[in-house]
């Protein structure tokens, strides 16, 4: 008797590894520094790779010199080989321009950059998203490696394993996951930010703090002054230990390509995305996060959970940081959006991540539009 036939299924699971290099150092383009050699060499036997890099504009306006720097250090034939230097608009432009996106496609192809090419950005997260995203679509991926200027970048965005770029009025509307050859923060990028940029970045760290760190929480609060007044010895343990917290939740959290209903990284970004939005970006990313935060902690209390004492501590650091933790706009009906397009942005329920304490997040599957109000009036 014939077998029957196999059945019309087939169904295998499988996993690839990954490898996230993060290094923190200074002067990175100095030929005494061996970070990059260490990195980027490569094997001699095979011909010598191609690198373009893409520079933020406002990190290259305020570092005279910087193409100059580029050039030298990857003149080094230990190096991959510099074919072009590119200049493309710095902070939320880069994403929501889609030229950006295109130009950077256009210097892959011209300068004949392939899989085994480099593509290496200069920026900060906005430039560093933008330039990721076509990095990691052309040829289907093209390797990529990220010099973090700013301290939001540093800290958090150069760090995540996304990418992506703004569309139809809506915040990384189109992007993708992909790893890095190596994120490196040069902390004498730092120097040329403007104060706002600089404040901008710690919004995260107070946001990480709260989600699983209750005594780096008390660190950030401990020297929250210095901090705003940028003394590097008070703020590089918050930027080392915030991107730190940041790789391991993406590395030993189980979910990096969050494909799970919970987003907890994204706690105060419902909010945050939507009042970028609504204020055409006048509202950097760390001020739209910090009353994110402010506002879904003073939710918290109000819905219940964490206690006032503890939710005015957040808010407190907040203020102390140099941040805002209001906006007009959080008292209108447009914020409300938020949460529809997270929920779409997500997929599926919504689950929007609140606190029972500091360092004990939790998911929340309802928000009520009353409560957000009076939650914005006393943030006011
Ligand atoms: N992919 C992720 O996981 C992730 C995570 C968090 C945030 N983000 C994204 O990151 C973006 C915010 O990044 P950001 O806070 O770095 O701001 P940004 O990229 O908008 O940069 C802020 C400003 O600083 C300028 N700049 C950059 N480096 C400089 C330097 N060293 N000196 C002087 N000026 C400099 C830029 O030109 C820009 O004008 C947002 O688009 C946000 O959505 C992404
Ligand atoms: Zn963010």
């Amino acid at each position: 008797m014939t077998p029957p036939p196999p059945p019309n299924l087939l169904h295998d699971a499988f996993s690839a590894d990954f490898e996230h290099e993060l290094r923190f150092t200074r002067s990175v383009l100095d030929s005494s520094n061996p970070l990059l050699e260490d990195l980027l060499g490569w094997d001699e036997q095979g011909p010598r790779p191609g690198l373009i890099a893409v520079v933020d504009s406002g990190l290259h306006d305020a570092t005279p010199g910087l193409s100059k720097a580029i050039e030298a250090r990857f003149a080094d034939p230990a190096l991959p080989e510099l074919r072009e230097t590119i200049i493309v608009p710095g902070g939320e432009t880069a994403k929501n321009d889609s030229n950006v996106v295109e130009s950077v496609l256009s210097a892959i192809d011209l300068n004949r950059i392939d899989r085994r090419s480099l593509v290496a950005v200069f920026g900060g997260g906005a430039v560093i998203d933008a330039v990721g995203f076509a990095a990691s679509t052309a040829h289907r991926g093209v390797r990529l490696v990220r010099f973090a200027s700013t301290v939001l970048a540093q800290l958090d965005a150069a760090i995540g394993v996304k990418n992506g770029i703004n569309r139809f009025g809506k915040k990384n509307f189109v992007g993708c996951f992909d790893v890095p050859v190596a994120v490196i923060c040069d902390e004498a990028m730092l120097e040329t930010l403007s104060d706002r940029d600089w404040r901008s970045g710690y919004s995260e760290a107070v946001k990480i703090a709260c989600l699983k760190d209750a005594p780096f929480f008390d660190l950030i609060e401990k020297n929250a002054d210095r901090i705003r007044e940028r003394d590097i010895d008070a703020s590089r343990p918050v930027i080392h230990r915030c991107a730190e917290l940041h790789l391991h939740h993406i590395t030993r959290g189980g979910d990096p390509f969050e494909r799970a209903e919970a987003r907890p990284l994204d706690f105060g970004h419902w909010a945050a995305h939507r009042l970028e939005s609504i204020t055409d970006f006048e509202t950097t990313h760390g001020e739209a996060v910090s009353i994110g935060i402010a506002l879904d902690t003073m939710y918290s209390h109000l819905a219940g959970r964490i206690e006032r004492s503890q939710a005015d501590r957040v808010v407190e650091v907040l203020r102390r940081l140099g941040l805002p933790v209001h906006h007009s706009a959080l008292h209108g009906e447009a914020i409300l959006n938020g949460i529809e397009e997270f929920r779409e942005h997500l997929g599926g329920r919504l689950t929007i991540t609140l606190l029972d304490d500091i360092g004990r997040p939790v998911d929340a599957h309802e928000v009520d539009p009353e409560v957000i109000a009076r939650a914005a009036d006393l943030l006011a």
